[in-house]
C-alpha cells in the first residue's frame, strides 16, 4: 500500500524479511490481551493484522492510555519488528512469525463501545449491520468482499481497454423508457409536474452512441429499477454495460468470454475453460425447466410422452390428448419415507402442478408407486429405462402443458440436486431467446427488451409468439448474470415491434419518437450486453445475497437503516416541485407518528 510518514507499511504486510526494521503502523485495535502487565494488541488495517507488544516498562505511552485502549480505537504505533518467541508463532496468520514492539503509541481517535463485535464468527442482525455499515465493513469478510468487487471491476476494465472500448458516461436523469421494470422518478423543479426517470440501464443511450459513430462503448453503470427486492435484486445496482457496432452475437460472446476468464482468474485464481457451454433457450427449458439452468449437476428432465403414447392411465392420456406432455426426473437415492415422497406431491401442487407421480426403484427392479397398478409392465420398464432408474432411485413424473411441467420439475430438480463441489463454477450462454414472453392470458411482453432484433419479420407478424430473437444470456450456477442482444437498426422494424406489442404508432411516436428519429440517420448494425456486477461478484465470493457485495445496500423494504433513506422532505421543497402529498398519505403519516417507528426487518 502507499505509505506516508503517518504509516510506513501495512500491518498485514509484515514478514520475517522485515525483522529489525523500524516501522510506523496505523490502524484499529482488534483483539487485545491486557492482564495488567505487557499488553498484546492485534492491530488491524486494510492490509491485515499484526501483533503489537506494548510493554509498560518501555513507556510507549502513559499507563492510563495503555490500559485504556479499547476495541476499535484508531491508533498509531512506532516500533521495531522482531521474531515472535518460540512456540508463539501463528501459522494461520500471514504475519504470524513476527510482532512489533512499540516504542510509541498514539491514540488517534477513541471508539465508543461497539454495537457488535468486529468478528466474522459473530452472527449479527442484518439491519444492525446495515445501520453501522462503516463498522460492518471493518469485518474481514466484508472488507474482502469490497476488495473483490474492486478487483472484478478492474479486471473488466482491463478487458474493455484491451479490446479498444471507450468508457463513456451516460446520463442518469433521463426520460422514462420501456425496459420492463417500473421506473424510479425524480420530479423536476424547473418544469413542475414533469419527471426525470433514473435509467433502468443505459440501453438507449448506448445505442445512440453507436449511431454517433463510437463503435465500441463500455461503462460501469448504475441502474435503477423500482422492483420488489430479492436476494439477487436491489433497486439500485451496477452493470458492466457494453455495445459495439458492425458486430453481432459471436463478437459479443467472445468479448464476454474474455471478461469471464479475466474476472475468474482475478477472484478465484482459476482458468475457466473456453468455449463456455452454449445451449438454446428451447433446450434449456426442455432439459432443465428454466432459462437459467444450474449445470453443476445433471438430473435432467426427460420427456416420457412416447412412453405413455398409448397409456390407459387417464391422468396421462388426457394430458397427452390435449397437446400436453409427460416428463420426469430421476432424483437419485433419496431414501425417503412415504410421507417424504408425498411431500413432493404437495410441493409440486404449490408450484402449480395438478399432481405428481413418484416411483421408487425396488431391489427386484420393480417400481413402487401409488399408480403402478394403473400402468402396464411395458410402461413401467420403459419409464425405468428412460429415466435410467437404478435400485433405490426416486423418479418423479408430471403431466401438464410444457410450461407447467418445466416449472415444476425444474424447481424440484433444484430442491433435490446438490453440486458435488461447492466451489464449482458452471457458466453457460443461453441463446435464441423468444422475442416475446406469452402471459397466461395470451398477452405479449418482450422477453428481453423491445430494441432486440426479432429475427424473421414474417414470423414476427404472422405468429409473434413463435419468433426467435437474437438475444442471449450469460448464466452462472443457475443465476442470470447478464443479458444482451443484437439490436434493431432499421426504424421500420422497430416500429413493427412496437406495433406487435400493441403500442399504436401515435403512442410509439409520442414516447420514443426521439429514438425512432435517431434510427433514421444511418444506424450501424450493433449489438451488446450487460453483466450484473453485484450478482457476478456475489456468486464468485460464495455469498448468498448481493447485499454482501454492495457497500451500502437497501434492506428488503427499500430502506437504508444507516441514513434513514427514503426520507420525507420539507414542505417548501414539495411546494417548489409543485407536488402535493395525497390526504390519505398524510393521514397515514400522522398515524405512523403516533407509533414507534417499526424496525425495518432485513431479508428472511
Ligand atoms: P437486463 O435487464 O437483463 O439487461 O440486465 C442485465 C443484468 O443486470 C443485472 N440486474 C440486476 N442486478 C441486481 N438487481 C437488479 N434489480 C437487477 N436487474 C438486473 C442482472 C441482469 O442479468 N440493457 C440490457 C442489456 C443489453 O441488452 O445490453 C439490460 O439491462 O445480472
Ligand atoms: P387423481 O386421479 O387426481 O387421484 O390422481 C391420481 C394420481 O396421479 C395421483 O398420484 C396424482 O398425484 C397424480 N396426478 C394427478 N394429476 C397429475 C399430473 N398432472 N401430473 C402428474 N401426476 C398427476
Amino acid at each position: 500500500m502507499a505509505t506516508s510518514p503517518m504509516k510506513t507499511i501495512g500491518a498485514g504486510e509484515l514478514r520475517s524479511s522485515h525483522l529489525g526494521d523500524a516501522v510506523t503502523l496505523a490502524g484499529w485495535v482488534g483483539r487485545r490481551r491486557d492482564h495488567g502487565g505487557v499488553i498484546f494488541v492485534d492491530l488491524r488495517d486494510s492490509t491485515g493484522i499484526v501483533q503489537v507488544v506494548l510493554n509498560p516498562e518501555d513507556a510507549p505511552a502513559p499507563e492510563d492510555v495503555l490500559h485504556g485502549l479499547r476495541s476499535e480505537y484508531c491508533i498509531q504505533v512506532i516500533g521495531t519488528v522482531r521474531p515472535r518467541p518460540e512456540g508463539t508463532v501463528n501459522d494461520d496468520l500471514p504475519t504470524g512469525a513476527v510482532e512489533v514492539v512499540a516504542e510509541t503509541l498514539r491514540v488517534l481517535s477513541p471508539s465508543r463501545a461497539l454495537p457488535f463485535q468486529i468478528d466474522d464468527r459473530v452472527e449479527v442482525d442484518e439491519s444492525l449491520r446495515l445501520q453501522y455499515r462503516y463498522l460492518d465493513m471493518r469485518r474481514p469478510r466484508m472488507a474482502e468482499n469490497l476488495r473483490a468487487r474492486s478487483k472484478a471491476i478492474g479486471a473488466m476494465r482491463r478487458v474493455m481497454e484491451r479490446e479498444g472500448f471507450l468508457e463513456i458516461e451516460t446520463p442518469t436523469l433521463i426520460v422514462s423508457t420501456p425496459e420492463g421494470a417500473r421506473d424510479m422518478l425524480v420530479p423536476s423543479r424547473l418544469r413542475q409536474g414533469s419527471f426525470y426517470a433514473l435509467p433502468q440501464s443505459p440501453q438507449l443511450f448506448k445505442q445512440l452512441l453507436m449511431i454517433g459513430g463510437v463503435e465500441r462503448y463500455y461503462q460501469v453503470a448504475k441502474c435503477y429499477r423500482d422492483e420488489d427486492f430479492r436476494a439477487d435484486r436491489q433497486i439500485e445496482f451496477t452493470q458492466l454495460d457494453f455495445e459495439g457496432s458492425f458486430w453481432g452475437q459471436e463478437d459479443v460472446l467472445s468479448v464476454l468470454e474474455e471478461v469471464v476468464v479475466e474476472v475468474v482468474q482475478e477472484l478465484r485464481g482459476e482458468k475457466v475453460a473456453l468455449p463456455l457451454t452454449r445451449m438454446t433457450y428451447a433446450e434449456a427449458l426442455e432439459r432443465y425447466g428454466t432459462d437459467k439452468p444450474d449445470l453443476r449437476f445433471g438430473m435432467e428432465i426427460v420427456d416420457l410422452s412416447e412412453v405413455f403414447a398409448a397409456t390407459e392411465f387417464k391422468v396421462f392420456s388426457s394430458v397427452l390428448g390435449s397437446s400436453g406432455c409427460v416428463r420426469g426426473i430421476n432424483g437419485g437415492k433419496l431414501g425417503l419415507s412415504r410421507s417424504g415422497l408425498d411431500a413432493f406431491v404437495s410441493r409440486a401442487q404449490e408450484l402449480g402442478a395438478k399432481g405428481l407421480v413418484w416411483m421408487v426403484v425396488e431391489e427386484a427392479g420393480s417400481l413402487r408407486s401409488p399408480i403402478a397398478k394403473f400402468l402396464s409392465d411395458a410402461e413401467l420398464a420403459a419409464i425405468k429405462t428412460a429415466l435410467d432408474g437404478d435400485v433405490g432411485d426416486t423418479l418423479l413424473i408430471a403431466a401438464d402443458d410444457a410450461r407447467v411441467v418445466g416449472k415444476v420439475l425444474g424447481q424440484l430438480r433444484l430442491d433435490m440436486g446438490q453440486p458435488d463441489d461447492n466451489d464449482e463454477l458452471a457458466f453457460a450462454f443461453i441463446v435464441d431467446f423468444p422475442v416475446f414472453d406469452v402471459a397466461e392470458d395470451g398477452g405479449l411482453s418482450p422477453a428481453h427488451h423491445p430494441f432486440t432484433d426479432p429475427g424473421d419479420i414474417e414470423t414476427l407478424v404472422s405468429s409473434p409468439e413463435k419468433s426467435v430473437s437474437k438475444a442471449y444470456d450469460l448464466v452462472l450456477n443457475g443465476a442470470e448474470l447478464g443479458s444482451g442482444s443484437v439490436r434493431i437498426h432499421d426504424p421500420e422494424i422497430q416500429a413493427k415491434v412496437f406495433e406487435v406489442m400493441n403500442i399504436p404508432p401515435e403512442v410509439a411516436e409520442a414516447r420514443f419518437g426521439w429514438f425512432l428519429e435517431a434510427l433514421r440517420y444511418g444506424t450501424p448494425p450493433h449489438a451488446g450486453f450487460a453483466i450484473g456486477i453485484d450478482r457476478m461478484v456475489s456468486i464468485l465470493r460464495n455469498e448468498p445475497n448481493i447485499r454482501e457485495i454492495i457497500p451500502f445496500p437497501k434492506t428488503q423494504t427499500g430502506a437504508d437503516p444507516l441514513t434513514g433513506a427514503p426520507g420525507r422532505v420539507e414542505e417548501d421543497q414539495l411546494f417548489d416541485l409543485g407536488i402535493d402529498i395525497r390526504p390519505e398519505v398524510r393521514a397515514a403519516w400522522a398515524e405512523d407518528a403516533g407509533q414507534v417507528e417499526a424496525e425495518d426487518p432485513a431479508d428472511a
